[in-house]
């Protein structure tokens, strides 16, 4: 073990301050350890820099921006006379008021929490020391235990290396002007939700999809309206389009794409290429530990996000499951107890994912899919927005709520919905899901009117056979 004399000794050290590692690193100090968090970049991770927080400061931006010089106008009867868009007012008040006051919040909590913050690159020496290598300094600390939290990043292909008018999420959030025209590779999640924003706010957006159509994670039902959405501002979606090369110089970019045996080139301003992101382990020098990885470079964990080194725990994107940060949050509050000597397993039947378009697509559990795979004897009842009394006082009545029940039983087994608040709603189901709860007892619960939530409560009428609104 090359444990230096100069080595301090910590109990437990987390590295990574995302939704993975801040949330662990309080948890743990809860619980009674003395924690050492490790952060290369900005406190707060992906997640409040540059990742989901500053992604819907943009989209709500652009819904600003285009009810102002659309719906609002010709439906509700309200005149404006054109919304104009300070493009750096809105990066600023991004930076300054949303991300700002987030990670600002995150840093007093560490604090308050006496949790020692130690800037630079984490990289192991062994099972039980990790070097801290930063710009104008390199010190090692021998832990008791630890958690790794390092997050993801984006996969870059072949061609398209992010330089200059290439970008990926990160760039794509603080672009120095709104495109003319933004071609985006993927129309995944990242794809899908920065083409919508970059729509509202005036831009022509052309997607190019490798696979026969966006939004993978989502069935046709729920996908097709955010497709007839962005038709309706003007994206093209290409699919079956595989990028090959990008030519770029000061004012434009070219992007050359191949679709259906014939190369296609289009010109744009920028080029968002969002195909996926891979976890970073690569650069944590876990080759000098026991910890053991998957041939996708995830860290095998156990149900108490345990590594094969029992003192190092993982949690968030760098392991298995959906890469996204209410998962990680989850895990490190699993991972944290464990640390405190508490005995307590990953048990969540199912992470909630949304994709923030227009409308808002959220899913959770099993869809009709999954369900059918797994052979399960099911029923789905369907609640369209359009019989919502909120919704259409919203001018928002596209979508609809879909759960999914156990025949005999009626307790919940999944849940989609694409529609106004998806987002939010979801939330509902998450608690019926890990609960145990069925149709009945979501319908007999009062629900506020007039909200989207009474949906909910429809949707399980509907699948007791005793619906009132429909
Ligand atoms: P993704 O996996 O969701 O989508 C990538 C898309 O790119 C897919 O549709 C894929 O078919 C396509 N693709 C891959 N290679 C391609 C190529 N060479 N040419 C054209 N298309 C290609 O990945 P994404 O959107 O980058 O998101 C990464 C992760 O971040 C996901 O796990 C996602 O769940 C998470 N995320 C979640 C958010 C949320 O919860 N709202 C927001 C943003 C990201």
């Amino acid at each position: 073990m090359v444990v230096g004399s100069q080595a301090k000794s910590v109990e437990t050290i987390v590295i990574g301050s995302g939704p993975g590692g801040y949330v662990a690193a309080i948890r743990a100090a809860e619980l009674g350890q003395k924690v050492t968090i490790i952060e290369r970049d900005a406190i707060g991770g992906v997640c409040l820099n540059i990742g989901c927080i500053p992604s819907k400061a943009l989209i709500n931006a652009g819904h600003a921006y285009y009810s102002q010089n659309h719906q609002m106008d010709s439906i509700m009867g309200v005149q404006s006379k054109g919304a104009t868009l300070d493009w750096a007012a809105t990066q600023k008040w991004k930076n300054e008021k949303v991300v700002n006051t987030l990670t600002g919040g995150v840093a007093m909590l560490l604090k308050k929490h006496k949790i020692d913050i130690v800037r630079g690159e984490a990289r192991f020496n062994d099972n039980q020391v990790v070097n801290v290598i930063s710009e104008d300094d390199s010190h090692l600390l021998e832990f008791e235990k630890c958690i790794i939290a390092t997050g993801s990043r984006p996969i870059e292909i072949p061609g398209f290396a992010f330089k200059g008018r290439v970008v990926n999420s990160t760039g794509a959030l603080s672009l120095p002007e709104v495109p003319k025209h933004l071609v985006v590779i993927g129309g995944g999640v990242i794809g899908s939700e920065l083409a919508g924003a970059y729509a509202n706010l005036g831009s022509k957006v052309t997607i190019l999809e490798g696979l026969p159509h966006i939004l993978n994670g989502f069935d046709k039902e729920m996908y097709s309206f955010v497709v007839d959405d962005f038709k309706e501002k003007g994206v093209d979606i290409i699919t079956n389009a595989k990028a090959k090369a990008a030519v770029q110089d000061e004012n434009s970019i070219k992007v050359i794409y191949e679709v259906d045996g014939q190369e296609v080139e289009i010109e744009a301003d920028y080029c968002l290429v969002s195909v996926g992101r891979k976890p970073n382990t690569d650069e944590l020098g876990l080759n000098t530990t026991d910890v053991k990885l998957t041939d996708r470079g995830q860290i095998i964990v156990n149900d108490q996000q345990q590594t094969s080194v029992p003192h190092i725990y993982a949690i968030g994107d760098i392991v298995e499951g959906p890469m996204l940060a209410h998962k990680a949050s989850y895990e490190a509050k699993v991972a944290a107890a464990n640390v405190a000597g508490e005995d307590m397993r990953n048990c969540a039947i199912s992470i909630p994912a949304v994709a923030y378009c227009d409308p808002e697509l959220a899913t959770m559990g099993e869809t009709i899919d999954t369900a059918k795979e797994k052979n399960l004897d099911f029923m789905v009842s369907k609640f369209p927005f359009a019989a919502n009394g909120r919704a259409i006082t919203m001018n928002a009545t596209k979508g609809f709520i879909r759960i999914l029940s156990d025949k005999a039983t009626r307790v919940v087994i999944g849940a989609q919905i694409a529609g106004p608040g998806a987002s939010d709603l979801i939330s509902e189901f998450a608690l019926a899901i890990e609960n145990g709860l069925t149709t009945e007892d979501i319908s007999m619960t009062v629900h506020p009117h007039p909200t989207l939530g009474e949906a909910i409560m429809d949707t399980s009428e509907l699948a007791d056979g005793v619906p009132i609104h429909i």
